[in-house]
C-alpha cells in the first residue's frame, strides 16, 4: 500500500513536506500522461461525492474530469440537493456517503464540516475549499511555479492583498513547507492569524523558507519572482466598503510589478481565480458603480501581460487534483516519501 492510501487531505498539514514535494510532482506527471495520451486510469470503479455549498468553476471542473480520466464516477451534490446543514448532521451524512462513495470532496463555509466528514465517513475526504484552507489551490500553484521556474526552493512567492483568506492561509504554510519564501503583503488589520504564522514558521526553520508579513508594499515585493493576489471579498463575505478602501493601495498594477525590481524573465503574476481585472464588465458593474473603479486587486493590463500564468494555473487545478485522488485512493504503488 502507499502512504497516501486512505488519507484525507483537509490542509496543508495533512502532509509531511515531502508527501507535498511529491504530489507537485505527481501532478506534473500526470499532467504529461495526459497529454501524451498515456492511459492512468488508477481509479477504475471508484465513486466520488463531490459536496459544493459555494460556488465554483475549476474546482468542480477539475474533480469532474480528473475523476473521468482515473477511470472513476463522479456525483455533483450541490447545497440543495442534499439535506446536510439543514436536516442532516455532518455525522449522519457522512456515514451514508461513506458507505457508498470511496472518495468525498467538499467546498463549504466551515473547516469544521470537512473535518467532520473526514472523520465519520472512513474514506478519504479532500477539502475543495472551506473558510480557513485551499490545499487543492496550493499543490497546482507550486506546480505552476516549479513549471515555470524548473525548481522550487529559493522562490520568493508574495502574497499580496487580504492576509487572512482561505488562499493566502494555504500559501503561506504551503510555500514555507517546500522551501519558498513566502511574503504576505497586507493592510496591518488584515494581518494573518498568530495560528497561521506559527505553523509557517515552524515549517520554515526545517525547509529555510523566509517567512515576512508587512504592510510595506516596497519592502514586502522586492526581489519577488511571483506576484499573487486574490479578490478582496470572499465569497460569503460582504464587507465590500471596508475592503476595497483598506486593499485599493495593494493593487497589483505595472507600477507594483517594477517594485519588484526582478528581471522579467524571472517574474510572474498569479491569481487562483475568479479576478476581478475589469469590473466595467458585466458582473463587476455594481462594484464600479458603487465605487468608481474599474479594477480592483489586479488591473487588467498586468492580467493579460507576459507575466501572468492564470490560465497554466487554473489548468494545472485538474492535474493536481489528479494526483491527490489517485494517491489517497488509487490502485497504484507509492514508495515512502
Ligand atoms: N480557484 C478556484 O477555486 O476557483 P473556483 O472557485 O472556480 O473553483
Ligand atoms: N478567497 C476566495 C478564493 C476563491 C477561489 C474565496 O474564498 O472566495
Amino acid at each position: 500500500n502507499s502512504v497516501f492510501q486512505g488519507r484525507s487531505i483537509l490542509s496543508e498539514t495533512s502532509m509531511t513536506p515531502a508527501e507535498m514535494e511529491y504530489l507537485i510532482d505527481f501532478g506534473l506527471h500526470l499532467k504529461f500522461m495526459q497529454k501524451h495520451n498515456i492511459p492512468h486510469r488508477y481509479l477504475e470503479g471508484k465513486n466520488i461525492a463531490l459536496l459544493f455549498e459555494k460556488a465554483s468553476t475549476r474546482t468542480r471542473s477539475s474533480f469532474v474530469t480528473a475523476a473521468v480520466e482515473l477511470g472513476a464516477h463522479p456525483d455533483y451534490l450541490g447545497k440543495d440537493d442534499i439535506h446536510l446543514g439543514k436536516k442532516e448532521s455532518v455525522e449522519d451524512t457522512a456515514k451514508i456517503l461513506g458507505s457508498m462513495f470511496d472518495g468525498i470532496e467538499f467546498r463549504g463555509f466551515k473547516q469544521e464540516t470537512v473535518d467532520g466528514l473526514a472523520k465519520y465517513s472512513g474514506v478519504p475526504v479532500w477539502n475543495g475549499l472551506t473558510d480557513e484552507w485551499h490545499p487543492t489551490q496550493t499543490i497546482p500553484d507550486l506546480m505552476t511555479m516549479k513549471e515555470n521556474f524548473g525548481y522550487l526552493k529559493g522562490l520568493t512567492l508574495t502574497y499580496i492583498g487580504d492576509g487572512r483568506n482561505n488562499v493566502a492561509n494555504s500559501l503561506l504554510v504551503g510555500g514555507s513547507m517546500v522551501g519558498v519564501n513566502v511574503h504576505i503583503v497586507t493592510p496591518k488589520a488584515l494581518y494573518p492569524s498568530e495560528k497561521h504564522v506559527s505553523i509557517a514558521k515552524e515549517y520554515a526553520t526545517k525547509s529555510g523558507a523566509q517567512i515576512m508579513v508587512t504592510d510595506n508594499i516596497d519592502e514586502g515585493v522586492k526581489g519577488s519572482n511571483a506576484i499573487y493576489t486574490d479578490v478582496w471579498v470572499s465569497m460569503g463575505e460582504s464587507d465590500w466598503e471596508e475592503r476595497v478602501k483598506l486593499l485599493k493601495p495593494y493593487q497589483v498594477n505595472m507600477d507594483l510589478m517594477r517594485k519588484t525590481g526582478t528581471p522579467d524573465d524571472q517574474l510572474i503574476f498569479m491569481h487562483c481565480l475568479p479576478a476581478f481585472h475589469d469590473t466595467k464588465t458585466s458582473y463587476g458593474q455594481d462594484v464600479y458603480e458603487k465605487y468608481g473603479i474599474s479594477e480592483m486587486e489586479v488591473t487588467d493590463e498586468v492580467f493579460r501581460s507576459k507575466y501572468s500564468r492564470v490560465f497554466e494555473e487554473g489548468e494545472n487545478r485538474k492535474h493536481g487534483i489528479k494526483a491527490i485522488m489517485a494517491a489517497t485512493l488509487g490502485n497504484l504503488f507509492i514508495p515512502s516519501v
